[in-house]
């Protein structure tokens, strides 16, 4: 398939809006210059090993699904200039945030596709990532929508394929009945062992955290937020 049909696509599971306020000039100007420059091309077949997406070397590869405003996908980056990382989101405005703050901050660890997560997930090779992120994913809060919801068994079994044995995958979110729902499908599907040691264990924020937008609105809305750490066995 090549780059201009797997963007012509119907996603499969993006649903949100693709764009917001209009790009200032240079804001769009810097976009159009920056994105070619961390996008991944995903018409041409992953570099083997994949670290070669990197300028820099780099010892683990962490994927971080819809980023938003980027604040812990940036964060992350500069806490950890060894390992790489990919940013995944759609939408425009967040997408030349993010690209703005890699610029000012100089990080060379990080490469972005501005498409539906699934399209890279099927690109990526068999047991290639150390860590998946999925912070504040859309909650889709009606039942009837709940079929978008990113965490499905299909998207699971992506994740399967693509984490290393033993890697991890975290799940953030303020929406109890989308944590729920995390935690009986990742049971489900077998292949995911949730890392909770104790009965607080869920409600404590991963180790360095710098939160994100989205957890900053639950807070100010006064939900709490549950924070999952599942294994890939
Ligand atoms: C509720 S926001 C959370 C943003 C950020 N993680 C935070 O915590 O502030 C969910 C984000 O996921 C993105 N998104 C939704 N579906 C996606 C998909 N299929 N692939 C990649 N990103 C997606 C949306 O564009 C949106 O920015």
């Amino acid at each position: 398939m090549t780059d201009m049909e797997r963007r012509g696509r119907a996603t499969e599971a993006f649903f949100g809006r693709r764009k917001g306020k209009p790009l200032r000039e240079q804001q769009a100007e810097k976009l159009s210059t920056l994105l070619p420059a961390f996008s991944i091309d995903l018409s041409t077949a992953p570099p083997e090993p994949l670290k070669e997406l990197f300028p820099v070397e780099t010892d683990r590869l962490r994927l971080e699904i819809g980023f938003g405003g980027g604040e812990h996908l940036i964060h992350r980056a500069v806490e950890s200039p060894s390992t790489g990382f990919i940013g995944v989101e759609p939408f425009v405005n967040s997408m030349q945030k993010l690209l703005s703050s890699i610029d000012s901050a100089g990080a060379r660890n990080i490469r972005v596709y501005d498409e539906d997560a699934t399209q890279i997930l099927d690109w990526l090779p068999d047991g290639s990532i150390d860590q998946i992120d999925l912070l504040y994913p859309d909650p889709w809060t009606k039942r009837r929508h709940w079929k978008r919801r990113f965490v499905s068994k299909t998207n699971l079994n992506r994740f399967h394929r693509v984490l290393k044995p033993g890697a991890l995958f975290c799940f953030a979110s303020d929406i109890d009945t989308y944590v729920n729902w995390t935690l009986l499908k990742c049971r489900d599907h077998g292949g995911f062992e949730w890392l909770a040691s104790n009965a607080a264990d869920w409600l404590t924020p991963y180790e360095g955290w710098p939160s994100t937008r989205y957890e900053a609105k639950a807070k100010r809305e006064g939900r709490s937020s549950a924070y999952l750490t599942f294994k890939r066995v």
